[in-house]
């Protein structure tokens, strides 16, 4: 199908649901999808949206676009969740459907304040000439998951251009924040523009966020703020960013910054950190964190990037998300870890102590948590056939400290910006991998948390060994993982 700007922008009451059901039909068979993570109940998915705890749950959306692999005409679609690792779809929670938004419900955030969710979020308006208006609108959601009215809280101003959107709305001292992706007008870079209000009606912009001297880039997205045990974690992903000021190799980075304080009435972050890549693997972007009523700060990324094609665009869906991880920071360091519930999901315990070969059939969902010894060298490979010309590659060298995972056998991945991550660990330790793969996603999570590898591949779903090409000194354990959707 070609796909038009017409085509990709019509309404959604002009589809017909013959042709949305075989969507998620195509979706849900589809060999290469996941079962575990939040995946597209059809069609496209990016960002995680409204992470948020409501009326005694976790509520979640994505951006969806629900009729094709493309970024189409934008919706929210709605999960919600009692442990964030079972989720119940909700389908679509909040469509494009006035002018403000005509052109996409874009990304926001969500918060509960009173009994009502606050909905925050950039209604993507274009004019008839194609010129980009980008509404910051406010939307309460009531305990039926019922809308208000869409309020257009404020738009660009003068000196922000058309790309100012991703809102997050923060309560703090008493009154309402909200931090948002920007482009100034005149030199065209990427900041993080701070705003506030005490009724949630009447804005007004503090300015630009300080909390670096460093350009930028053009234009960064989905900004968000999180306090992790005392300092204050800025996620946020700089477009454009040069390489010389954090290093990457994804087309777009997720970034982020530790900082003291956050002053957010002068609009700045106090003492902050260097940028660090939030994830050291292919494909995760758009990463959406909120602090829970439990004390716990929580994130989720969207898995796959802008401008990257998939082999799943050839079934009519792309991308989902990753798993829910906490955040915490342990002696000075981020840290990001499975929630304890993903162990909810394990089943057929298998326990293995330096065997070459673990298994020859995996299956496709599982966890592998594996303490490699100091001192050795090798490779792991899983995901292989027999003779390994397929396979996802994770080379250790624990005396020099580095871990390289390798896709470049993994199938049809795209090798533009490189077919192996590499991460740099401290020498002469253990290492402690915790593997998570579903179907085809890997997600490594590296010394509890100081590193995560995520990436999509794309292998024979019947490569399933396990095995290391040398003798190992480690100690494993394999569980099946349950399917949630
Ligand atoms: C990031 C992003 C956001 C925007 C949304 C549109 O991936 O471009 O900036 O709100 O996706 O789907």
């Amino acid at each position: 199908m070609e796909w038009t700007q017409e085509k990709r922008y019509l309404p959604y009451n002009k589809w017909d649901a013959d042709t949305l059901l075989h969507l998620q039909a195509q979706a849900a068979n589809s060999p290469a999808q996941m079962h575990y993570h939040l995946r597209p109940i059809s069609g496209l998915v990016n960002d995680p949206n409204g992470f948020s705890f409501f009326n005694g749950e976790y509520h979640l959306f994505y951006q969806s676009f629900p009729f094709g692999a493309v970024h189409g005409l934008k919706s929210w679609w709605h999960f919600k969740s009692k442990d964030l690792v079972h989720w119940e779809n909700l389908g679509i929670g909040l469509e494009p459907d006035a002018k403000a938004d005509s052109h996409g419900a874009y990304s926001g955030s969500a918060k509960q304040i009173g009994d009502k969710l606050f909905i925050m979020y950039t209604g993507n308006h274009r004019t008839d000439d194609w010129e980009r208006i980008p509404y910051q609108i406010g939307v309460w959601m009531d305990k039926d998951n019922k809308l208000g009215e869409k309020e257009i809280l404020f738009k660009n101003p003068d000196h922000i251009s058309e790309h100012f959107r991703d809102p997050q709305i923060i309560e703090k001292d008493g009154k309402y924040y909200a931090i948002l992706g920007a482009q100034d007008e005149k030199e065209k870079h990427g900041h993080v523009d701070v705003w506030s209000s005490e009724d949630l009606k009447d804005w007004k912009e503090l300015g630009f966020l300080d909390f670096s001297d460093k350009d930028m880039g053009y234009m960064i997205e989905c900004p968000n703020l999180v306090e992790v045990d005392g300092k204050n974690v800025l996620i946020f992903c700089p477009q454009g960013l040069d390489k010389s000021i954090a290093d990457y190799d994804n087309i777009y980075p997720n970034m982020y910054v530790v900082a003291d304080q956050a002053d957010l009435e002068n609009h700045t972050l106090m003492n902050s950190s260097q940028l660090k890549n939030l994830d050291d693997g292919f494909d995760v972007y758009a990463t959406q964190a909120f602090n829970a009523p439990n004390g716990k700060a929580y994130a989720v990324s969207w898995v796959g990037l802008p401008d990257i094609s998939y082999p799943t665009d050839n079934e009519n869906w792309a991308n989902c998300l990753s798993q829910v991880k906490e955040l915490t920071i342990e002696n000075g360091k981020l840290l990001q870890k499975p929630v304890d519930a993903i162990k909810s999901l394990r089943e057929n315990e298998q326990s293995f102590i330096d065997e070459r070969e673990l298994t020859t059939k995996a299956g496709q969902q599982y966890e592998l948590k594996m303490k490699i010894s100091a001192g050795q060298k090798g490779n792991l490979y899983l995901q292989a056939n027999s003779d390994l010309s397929e396979n996802l590659k994770l080379s250790f060298d624990t005396e020099n400290g580095e871990l390289v995972l390798d896709r470049s056998k993994a199938g049809e991945v795209s090798a533009n910006y490189g077919t192996s991550r590499k991460i740099v660990l401290a020498k002469n330790k253990d290492l402690d991998l915790d593997i998570f793969v579903d179907h085809s996603l890997i997600e490594v999570f590296v010394n509890g948390g100081e590193h995560v590898l995520t990436g999509r591949f794309f292998t024979n779903q019947d490569s399933q060994k396990i095995v290391f090409d040398n003798e190992t000194s480690y100690q494993a354990t394999l569980w099946q993982m349950k399917t949630i959707l």
